[in-house]
């Protein structure tokens, strides 16, 4: 008889799909729950999300908006007014002009990235991602079938990669460099003279554009913001990302959006058009309300977020072996811990890395962190300070004490 058994398959799931990590802040935030749902105390400063409420005049809009009957498809890259107010908010902010046709609004800053990654990067295309880096970009590069090229900072620069260092990675083949600025995961935010030295480059390579990931605008202990887009020479090949998440506190609205060429914003929209078909028409009008009240709100939240910085940082440096540059903007510390590696735990196992060191202060301070691997740092270690001063101070007491352990 002929053997009619169907081949056994491994698995249903597309190689793309396999190929794809799961976001380590996500990974480690589900085992913080694990461990929370046995009634252990965990203190999850595993997160990137603001501990603030949405402004209430903010969340009244949205109310108002469902009374109004703005219910409907809105299009694809955002309502008129929206776009408008982006415009705008450009202009005050950050003395940028654009036209509503170059701004394209998305559910998140997280889908304008991804527009713009998918729209630019051909199989095969080099993308310099600024090394430590948040996590998505590299699984957004290789969704495109693009080849992340890390690029890394020192820490005496505060990770902050350099002109030099990136003229000489740029190759025939290199068509995007990312980066986010104020940075997530080292709190490092580049100056104008550092980004009109990147400029310069980049205006030496016609082929490269740039992706240039504002999310943390607002939350800056330095004071100025400085955008790649200000500079004449290369304004029409950075793509701006900016949005809703952090300075307004309104991560779970799924608000972003990029600004960019004409060109460049349509291929955007018409990706978007066939993956999500722009985002909730209430957010949007929620956000429009955020952008007429201004920075206000944002600027409260900040004083909170530097005070609790430096609430952490007076903590942190009394820890042996934590070597942690002072974050000028975001809300997260990245020590580098390589000192503890080697060592052992009182159970006898050793802390091969940063992951593992991560897990031992998971388990015995139930203090819930992301190991640096994930940003492309192996020596780090990222904290989330977006959480309560009183959790925070118990947290690197708990810490403190782990350590002493090993
Ligand atoms: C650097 C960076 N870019 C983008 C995002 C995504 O933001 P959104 O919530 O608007 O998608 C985050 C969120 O953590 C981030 O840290």
């Amino acid at each position: 008889m002929p053997d009619t058994a169907a081949p056994v398959t491994t698995s249903p799931l597309s190689d793309r799909l396999l190929a794809m990590n799961e976001p380590a802040t996500i990974a480690m935030v589900k085992k913080a729950r694990e461990l929370m749902a046995t009634g252990v105390d965990v203190i999850n400063l595993s997160f990137g999300e603001p501990d603030f409420q949405t402004p209430q005049y903010i969340k009244d809009a949205a109310k108002q908006a469902l009374d109004d009957g703005y219910t409907f498809y809105t299009p694809v890259p955002g309502i008129p007014e929206l776009r408008q107010a982006i415009c705008d908010k450009f202009k005050r902010d950050n003395q940028l002009d654009f036209l509503p046709n170059q701004i394209v609004v998305s559910t998140g800053a997280k889908q304008a990235l991804a527009n713009a990654v998918l729209s630019l990067v051909n199989p095969g295309d080099e993308v310099i991602v600024f090394s430590p880096y948040w996590v998505s970009y590299e699984e957004m590069v290789k969704l495109a079938d693009g080849v992340t090229v890390e690029l890394r900072g020192t820490l005496a620069n505060e990770y902050k990669v350099t002109a030099a260092q990136l003229e000489a990675a740029i190759t025939p083949r290199t068509k995007l460099v990312m980066y986010s600025s104020p940075c997530n995961p080292t709190g490092a935010v580049f100056s104008r003279e550092e980004l009109g030295a990147i400029a310069e480059v980049l205006t030496r390579h016609p082929q490269v554009y740039a992706l240039a990931d504002e999310i943390y605008e607002y939350i800056n202990f330095v004071g100025e913001h400085a955008s790649l887009a200000h500079f004449p020479e290369v304004k029409d090949r950075v793509i701006t990302v900016n949005g809703f998440s952090k300075g307004y506190a309104m991560t779970g609205w799924r608000l972003g959006y990029l600004a960019a060429r004409p060109d460049i914003a349509a291929a955007c929209e018409k990706m978007q058009s066939q993956i999500t078909s722009g985002t909730c028409s209430i957010s949007q009008r929620a956000g429009l309300a955020a952008l007429r009240g201004g920075r206000a709100s944002a600027d409260e939240m900040v004083a909170a977020y530097r005070r609790r910085r430096d609430l952490v940082l007076d903590i942190v440096k009394d820890i042996p072996g934590f070597n942690t540059p002072t974050p000028s903007g975001a809300f997260y510390i990245f020590p580098e811990v390589s000192a503890y590696f080697g060592r052992t735990t009182p159970d006898g196992s050793v802390i091969n890395n940063a992951l593992d060191l991560a897990l031992f202060m998971l388990n015995d301070a139930h203090v819930s962190a992301v190991s640096g691997d994930a940003f492309g740092a192996p020596e780090c270690i990222r904290f989330s300070t977006a959480a309560a001063d009183d959790k925070l101070v118990e947290a690197f007491r708990r810490i403190r004490a782990s350590l002493a352990k090993l």
